[in-house]
């Protein structure tokens, strides 16, 4: 390791005195002039900061959510052959797999498992199948269950005959009436972070990547799509699949149901029922627009084919990256294309998380941050700067509230700490949001061009890799740092990434649509009517603005006037009704529960259910809020459902 960091500091001091004797492009050696003594010193500034960095970085720690023994022996690729009963609510068949052997005597493979049944586990040796012996251990309410497999050294396969269980945390199961069309049953799962393993046996670690294929027999009047290149063939319940392009196991993704197709453009489309597939197509019809803008910054889309999935309500995020096919909730179908920031978050983690992708949940942000970095140059690229100001300035106010409410200050930075309670943590504001203030301050010190061109070679030297915040930070020393030692200061970087809280070079993003927002809802907050409340064309994100930054103790008298005027107890722009649902809880405001009832029954979202239950529970409402959810909850994801039964304590 210590070799690698010194040739690294050679290597940085000679690039970094070239590039300064070479050009005076760069911004700190135009404001002062830096000349090669100059340059030679910052250039030692760099070198250190990256050998701190790299004394940082624990070359022998594991992804502590994984029983996995993935740095002895790797699974390459996967093979599923199953068979989907609807009635049971069950998975049941085979996963082959095959790996690679990272240290000659291990003859033995620990995998991840979690309510799966085991029923035979098969060796591959000279071409002939045999039973081996197996372990799985107790359940752990967590991890689920390792399963390590012996076998003998000749073997180079194995076979996992086995089920899943119908309370399976990845899966979720409807009945028909839980879907749109009322007639067919629906199935999708949501493997990020660490559910893949209640799906498949799989060392189920993002620092593990495997390629697979899938056979998938279910009844033929519904549609499965997958993670993967899509079966073209005719509808008849026997599907196949394959993944070429290796993937750590959260990306693995299935859905089944009543499926329309609809294609937008030559390598794009749709699926969803047919009851929104049209309203989705029009909702996202740019989205050959964003490609092309990310391609354009950050090189080639290298995954075939970009197809969405619109599921069904209940699905708990907004969206999640599942390679060649992003699964969406139908909330984004507002109609005027006002939360597509989503579709193009997505798109983007075909770059940032999928192609570079964190090697532990702790890294999270490298995921997360990176992808809100590239949606909202994306965001800006196709719809222009103000918008992608509005979107940055509510992030803020968000990553404020998140910093302000988290549960230590060790979670307020972007590496997250080694002992975090599960891998849910670190996918706060903080990586998100933080991560994209992060990249903007990058991006404004050392000038947009220069880091396009930074983060276009990061993208295809770590390609189909998994890298660390530290691998991360070496990167950038030497690619980017050390090209202008001016620009930035460790210590400014440190306090982005180890250190807690917001750093005080976080951009503040200056919206003149909100600041005249503002003014409205001053002039009508010191007395004025709200019919004089000129909202002309304010955007969804004004409206946020605008919500969000009512008083909490407004009363139900200005609530009731601005709902006279607007009806948002009914607006049918999910984040605009959630952002008035909370008020109103928060305010006691009565004639928005009804609506918000009916909203907590449709809606699955985390993003808006988690939210609103607690603010129930924190304004005296628990009781009617648990009586609501006992309703809904059947409807909800097992992940929704087991967040929520934390909310409200055992009593569900
Ligand atoms: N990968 C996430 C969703 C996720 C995170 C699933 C952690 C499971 C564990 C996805 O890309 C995402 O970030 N979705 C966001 C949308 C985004 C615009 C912030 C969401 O669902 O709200
Ligand atoms: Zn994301």
């Amino acid at each position: 390791m210590s070799l690698r960091i010194a040739v690294a500091g050679v290597s940085l001091l000679a690039l970094a005195v070239s590039a300064c004797s070479r050009n005076n492009e760069t911004p700190a050696a135009t404001q002062d002039g830096a000349g090669e003594e100059h340059a030679a010193i910052d250039a030692s500034v760099v070198t250190e900061a990256a050998a701190a960095w790299a004394a940082l970085a624990d070359p022998n720690e594991r992804d502590a959510f994984t029983y996995a023994n993935y740095r002895d022996i790797r699974v390459t690729n996967v093979d599923l052959d199953l068979t989907v009963d609807f009635e049971a609510k069950v998975l049941a068949g085979t996963a082959e797999l095959d790996f690679e052997r990272l240290s000659d005597s291990v003859n033995r493979i620990i995998l991840d498992t979690n309510d799966l049944t085991i029923d035979l586990v098969e060796a591959r040796v000279d071409d002939a199948w045999i039973t081996t012996g197996y372990k799985l251990t107790p359940d752990d309410p967590q991890l689920g269950s390792s399963l390590a497999i012996n076998f003998p050294d000749e073997a180079d396969r194995v076979r996992i005959n086995y089920k899943t269980s119908p309370g399976a945390g990845g899966l979720q199961w409807l009945s028909p009436e839980q879907t749109a069309s009322g007639e067919h049953p629906f199935l999708f799962s949501q493997n990020q972070a660490i559910y893949a393993r209640s799906m498949a046996p799989v060392q189920d670690t993002p620092a593990v990547r495997l390629t697979y294929s899938a056979r998938i027999k279910t009844q033929p009047e519904l549609v499965a799509v997958m993670s993967a290149e899509q079966d073209e063939g005719p509808r008849d319940g026997d599907y196949s699949f394959r993944m070429p392009q290796p993937i750590p196991s959260y990306l693995l993704a299935i859905a089944i149901g009543d499926l329309d197709f609809r294609p937008i453009g030559d390598h794009m489309g749709v699926y969803a029922e047919s009851y929104i597939v049209d309203a989705a197509t029009a909702e996202f019809e740019d989205t050959p627009l964003m490609e092309e803008a990310i391609e354009q910054f950050y090189g080639p889309y290298l995954w075939g084919r970009y197809d969405m999935i619109v599921l069904p309500p209940s699905f708990p995020f907004g969206g999640m990256e599942n390679p060649r096919l992003s699964f969406l909730t139908p909330t984004l179908v507002a109609g005027d294309k006002s939360l597509t920031n989503v579709v193009a978050h997505e798109l983007a983690h075909s770059w940032s998380g999928n192609l570079v992708t964190n090697a532990t949940w702790r890294d999270a942000w490298l995921n997360e941050g990176f992808t809100v970095y590239v949606e909202n140059r994306t965001m800006e690229a196709l719809y222009g700067e103000d918008r992608a100001v509005m979107e940055r300035a509510l992030d803020l106010e968000s990553l404020k509230r998140d910093v302000r409410e988290a549960e230590r200050p060790e979670l307020t930075a972007l590496k997250m700490p080694k002992d975090i309670a599960n891998p849910d943590v670190p996918f706060s504001q903080v990586s998100y949001a933080g991560g994209m203030f992060f990249l903007k301050f990058l991006e404004e010190r050392f000038g947009r061009e220069v880091f396009d061109d930074f983060l276009r070679n990061y993208f295809d030297n770590f390609a189909f890799q998994a890298i660390s915040t530290e691998d991360f930070l070496a990167y950038f020393a030497e690619n980017l740092w050390a090209k202008n030692p001016g620009a930035v200061t460790k210590a400014e970087i440190d306090a982005w990434i180890y250190e807690p809280g917001l750093p005080d070079t976080i951009e503040a993003p200056q919206s003149d649509a909100f600041e005249r927002v503002a003014m409205q809802q001053a002039a009508w907050l010191g007395g004025g009517d709200v019919e004089g409340i000129e909202t002309g064309a304010w955007t969804t994100h004004e409206w946020l603005h605008f919500i969000n930054t009512l008083p909490d103790d407004l009363g139900t008298e200005q609530m009731a006037a601005l709902d006279g005027r607007f009806d948002l107890s009914n607006s049918q722009n999910a984040e605009i009704a959630f952002a008035w649902y909370m008020l109103a809880i928060k305010g006691g405001y009565e004639p928005a529960i009804e609506p918000l009832e009916e909203f907590l029954k449709r809606v699955g979202r985390g993003k808006f259910i988690y939210r609103l239950y607690q603010a129930l529970v924190d304004n005296d409402r628990g009781e009617w809020g648990q009586s609501v959810y006992q309703v809904a909850r059947p409807g909800y994801h097992p992940i929704a459902q087991a967040r929520i039964d934390g909310i409200f304590g055992d009593a569900n």
